[in-house]
């Protein structure tokens, strides 16, 4: 991806902040998906979709999966696909462009199709937002910082800002990129038809951060450690808890969980797969044919450098893998195929580790 500005300037002015256009970030750039071949995600029941409409000023939103008789319509439309990356390699290549950015924060790509005129309304997201225009031309109109006291108004299903006053409009073109930060303010109206890719990054929860690291450290504790008074316990009134307990409990909690931390919980809650409808649908689908294998779409690996070996986090789940991995775990990692045949041992831990997770998928037969 081509950025107007170095990767260090945008990460310091702009990540999680300003919106900025990215004119021709991917010059050339040619849909790898079709609005028929959309279309068809979107008649399957695994796929999660909705259709946004509005029709003499009243927006509606239905959910999928849709039959073609949905796509026959005389109001604005746009048909919504969510997580197309999970079931299509031409999609799922499109987030080695944003590979400068924490993969592990990375959510999905949705991709949208709009009749001329169409969009979704304005509104805020709670997430960054690469959107990637793909066919056609939209045009995003921009506003300022939102939150929960943003004036909203509920519209079957649809959360809508009821007031929205634009600042900057965008004219997207085929290539280029608005990345929007979260909170801001933005509406998409497609010139034409019009097919667009949002590259979507989530935060983890604190909460769930939270419950993972407890349960994590719950794990490693021993029942029989028991809460020590601090040395220079002073004597107390009758049935007090006072300040200086409650900082001796805090110090000991925070002891504890720092000399026991083995740090998975923040690998494990971010690789953990969203719940899918379609999980017993693809259980056990796993037979490795060869000669060349990738990451599946619906993967979610990270990693961390220990002193002797790799933490792999892979779908919420750790396993040990040999430092010598790296480069293999790194190129898959970037969307990249494996030869079976050329894998040294240390990469047979790796291999064993994904194919028992579901994670890996053989190639197609032209290697992608
Ligand atoms: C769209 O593609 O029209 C909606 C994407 C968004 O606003 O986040
Ligand atoms: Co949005």
């Amino acid at each position: 991806m081509k950025l107007p500005i170095s990767e260090s300037r945008f990460l310091r002015e702009y990540w999680q902040q300003k919106p900025l256009l990215l004119p021709q970030a991917l010059p050339g750039f040619s849909s790898p998906l079709s609005a028929e071949e959309l279309a068809g995600f979107a008649m399957e029941s695994f796929v999660e979709s909705r259709l946004v409409a509005k029709s003499h000023g009243v927006w509606t939103q239905q959910a999928g999966p849709f039959n073609a008789q949905d796509f026959d319509r005389d109001d604005e439309w746009t048909l919504l696909v969510h997580g197309l990356d999970q079931w299509h390699a031409g999609v799922a290549a499109l987030r080695t462009h944003v590979d400068f950015l924490p993969r592990w924060r990375f959510d999905d790509i949705m991709v949208s199709y709009a009749i001329d005129g169409a969009g979704v309304g304005p509104h805020f997201d709670r997430y960054d937002v690469f959107l990637l225009q793909g066919d056609g031309s939209r045009e995003w109109r921009v506003g300022g910082h939102c939150d929960d006291d943003t004036p909203q108004l509920q519209a079957n299903g649809l959360t809508l800002i009821s007031e929205f006053e634009p600042t900057d409009t965008y004219l997207l073109a085929p290539g280029d990129i608005l990345y929007i930060p979260p909170g801001v303010a933005h509406w998409g109206i497609a010139r034409g038809e019009s097919l667009t890719f949002s590259l979507g990054f989530r935060a983890p929860s604190i909460a769930d951060l939270l419950a993972h690291r407890a349960d994590n450290l719950l794990e490693l504790l021993a029942t029989t450690s028991l809460l020590e008074d601090m040395p220079d316990l002073p004597p107390g009134r009758p049935g007090e808890i006072t300040l200086e307990h409650i900082r001796n409990a805090k110090d000991a909690l925070a002891n504890a969980s720092d000399a026991l931390d083995n740090h998975r919980w923040f690998g494990e809650t971010v690789t953990r797969e969203r719940a899918s409808e379609a999980d017993d649908f693809f259980d056990s689908q796993l037979s490795l044919t060869g000669p060349c294998v990738r990451l599946s779409g619906r993967t979610r690996v990270a990693w961390t450098e220990r002193e002797q070996h790799l933490d792999v986090f892979i779908n919420g789940e750790t396993f040990e893998v040999p430092s010598s991995a790296i480069h293999n775990l790194m190129a898959l990692c970037r969307q990249e195929h494996l030869v079976l045949a050329h894998l040294a041992d240390a990469d047979e831990t790796l291999l064993t580790a994904l194919v028992a997770m579901g994670a890996i998928e053989d190639c197609d037969n032209d290697g992608r």
